[in-house]
């Protein structure tokens, strides 16, 4: 592995990897204090975490990753033809940035070379991913920022006369509550200029059986993935969660039209966290709310991107229409 503080064409603003241990305390005792328990899904993330997220992708039931994967690949050419001039492409959330190729490839096949700027909370994912991105293609410039969504897009400098191509894939926006969604993609428009465009991955509205296969697969990976932060917080705040007695739950609530994770307690228990000086009760059978998924149809997909204030212009999707990518550009002329 080369040196990326020494690469021409690598550069990485942002902090070193937040220390969210106190967050994480104020936000298990808030989330296990109430009526309602419930625990936020990006606290998810921790190494092991990631790790069984990135296997979640290559499980046959779980479609959203390798769809997307397929569909970016048939529209990258047609998603670049929105441009006169080569864009920045921007990131959020890049991640391992694997199904961002083909629209790199894309970028540099139509304008020769490319900046890529890909914003995401883990500087390490960011370095691994430029690493083997610029060893894979030399006409490639990376600006990566280690920030959260919008604190990144803030630091972005704006080059005159450049546009901008901003990917949000992958269905990140199923985590948001509609409303929220609509907030920040509003957010975003807010930062985006005449020509620049905004592609957003959702995971289509379908029938329930298959929703909740992708999302409590045969080899319980996803099981281990939930139940994971009941072991992180045994770790971190010194708890003593038995893992033989919480079960994983999926549910997919069609009216909603959202996927629902949670962790049942199988019996009367109470849980003692010796770093925040509390025990905790579950009743048989209560549950932590843990993630939600939201699904979206083609209509609710414009509509938020009406309600946001930004212009659907195109959207794509695969031939089971499983998954779908939406481009948005600004209102007004
Ligand atoms: C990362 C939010 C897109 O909702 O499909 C997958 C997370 N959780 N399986 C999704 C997830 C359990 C995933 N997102």
């Amino acid at each position: 592995m080369f040196n990326q503080s020494a690469n021409p064409r690598f550069s990485l603003q942002g902090g070193p990897e937040p220390d969210l241990r106190r967050e994480f305390a104020q936000a298990v005792r808030l989330g296990l204090g109430g009526e309602a328990k419930e625990l936020p899904c990006r606290y998810l993330y921790d190494a092991r975490g990631s790790e069984l997220f990135d296997e979640i992708c290559l499980q046959p039931e779980y479609y959203p990753t390798r769809t997307e994967a397929a569909i970016l690949k048939n529209i990258s050419g047609d998603l670049l033809a929105h441009f006169a001039t080569g864009p920045q492409l921007i990131e959020l959330g890049s991640g391992s940035a694997e199904k961002t190729r083909t629209v790199i490839e894309a970028l540099l096949a139509r304008f020769g070379k490319g900046c890529f700027l890909p914003i995401d909370v883990s500087r390490s994912a960011i370095e691994a991913s430029a690493n083997s991105l610029l060893g894979d293609y030399p006409d490639l410039v990376i600006q990566g920022v280690a920030l959260g969504y919008l604190e990144g897009l803030q630091q972005l400098e704006r080059v005159p006369g450049v546009p901008r191509l901003i990917l949000w894939l992958g269905s990140s926006i199923g985590n948001f509550h509609r409303p929220e969604a609509v907030e920040f993609l509003h957010t975003l428009g807010a930062s985006m200029q005449a020509g620049d465009r905004l592609l957003v991955g959702f995971d289509l509205r379908k029938d329930a059986q298959r929703l909740e296969e992708a999302y409590d697969d045969a080899a319980g990976v996803t099981a281990r993935f939930i139940l994971n932060l009941l072991t992180r917080i045994n770790r971190e705040l010194g708890a003593d969660f038995d893992l033989g007695q919480f079960q994983y739950r999926a549910n997919y609530d069609s009216e909603i039209g959202r996927v629902e994770m949670w962790v049942e307690s199988t019996m009367r228990q109470r849980v003692t966290l010796t770093g925040l000086n509390w025990t905790v009760d579950f009743e048989a059978g209560e549950r932590i709310h843990m993630e939600n998924s939201y699904k979206y149809s083609p209509e609710e997909i414009s509509d938020l991107g009406t309600n946001a204030g930004l212009l659907p212009l195109q959207s794509w999707t695969d031939p089971a229409d499983l998954f779908c990518e939406a481009l948005f550009g600004l209102q007004g002329p």
